[in-house]
């Protein structure tokens, strides 16, 4: 059995359907069983209720679970709770998404996050796997209302490079060290798309396919923190956000990989594929 957490966000949702397409059993935790697909996607698939904060729905969802697709949104201690719950739980093998440049003294809280996480993965016992994906295309989700509103979104990301990756692809990497772990154990996969872009190039695919003019409006990361408190983040998240574009500018995310083919067997997707595919959330 394998135990995909996050199987309501964007890399868990798609992972969860790709080990049911193989055949594989599968369960999802949700905290929620209303949040899972109603469309009929998950049809046939095992739901688990459980919640991070709370170890004993963790310990009832491991039951009889042999590898684990560890999804979270990388607060340590409920993914702490996750990888103690399995330990207790005699899962096999843990496969963790975390972040390329996890390290003790990174700058950035959620890379430290990850490492402490990480620190604790590996001192559990179990076997596991770390698969560490670029930014995300659907992050851009994020700026979809800005652009319909406004024809252009704000970041502050400057000139820097980036190998940006679809979601889908992280799932279905993700899925296929779940569905057969054996020779992955106590290696790290990057995963990133096939090219570097900027945001400039995000924009440009964004002209070309709404067929009118898409502007990036370059901020300073302290213009755009304050830009996105005034949108509602939190202060803390907003200045980690800021602090992250900051460095994309420095050209911190300007690395490529091969993962996604190594894992699944084909290339990622483009930029393009995924601006064409979700256009509508655009428009
Ligand atoms: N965004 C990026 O560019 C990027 C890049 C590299 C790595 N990552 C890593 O990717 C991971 C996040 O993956 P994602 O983007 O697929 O996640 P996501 O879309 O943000 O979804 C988070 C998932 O966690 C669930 N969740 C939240 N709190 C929970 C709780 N207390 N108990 C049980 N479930 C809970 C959510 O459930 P609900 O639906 O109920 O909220 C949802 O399914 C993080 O570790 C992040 O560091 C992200």
């Amino acid at each position: 059995m394998i135990l995909v957490t996050g199987a309501t966000g964007r890399i868990g949702a798609k992972a969860v359907r790709a080990l049911h397409s193989k055949r594989l059993p599968v369960r999802a935790l949700v905290r929620d069983a209303a949040r899972a697909p109603q469309d009929g996607s998950w049809s046939g698939i095992e739901i688990a209720v459980g919640d991070f904060d709370q170890p004993d729905t963790l310990d009832a969802a491991m039951a009889g679970v042999d590898t684990l697709l560890l999804i979270t949104p990388s607060v340590p201690a409920q993914e702490i709770a996750a990888i103690d719950s399995a330990v207790r739980r005699a899962v096999k093998h843990v496969v963790k998404i975390t972040n390329h440049k996890a390290t003790d003294d990174s700058p950035v809280d959620r890379r430290r996050d990850h490492a402490r996480i990480e620190a604790h993965l590996k001192a559990s016992g179990l076997t596991y796997t770390l698969l560490a994906p670029n930014l995300l295309m659907q992050n851009l989700f994020f700026v979809a209302p800005m652009i319909k509103q406004t024809h252009g979104f704000v970041m502050s990301a400057g000139d820097g490079q980036f190998g940006m990756i679809d979601s889908r692809d992280v799932s279905a990497a993700a899925a296929a060290v779940a569905a057969d772990p054996a020779g992955h154990e106590g290696r790290t996969y990057l995963l990133t798309g096939p090219e570097l872009v900027t945001y400039a190039d995000v924009a440009a695919e964004l002209t070309r396919a709404l067929d009118e003019e898409i502007e990036y409006r370059r901020l300073t990361p302290d213009q755009h923190r304050e830009a996105m408190v005034r949108a509602g983040l939190p202060e803390p998240v907003a200045a980690s956000n800021a602090q992250v574009f900051g460095l994309i500018a420095e050209g911190d995310a300007a690395w490529l990989s091969n993962g996604v083919a190594t894992l699944t067997g084909h290339n990622p997707r483009s930029l393009r594929t995924f601006v064409t595919d979700h256009i509508t959330a655009f428009k």
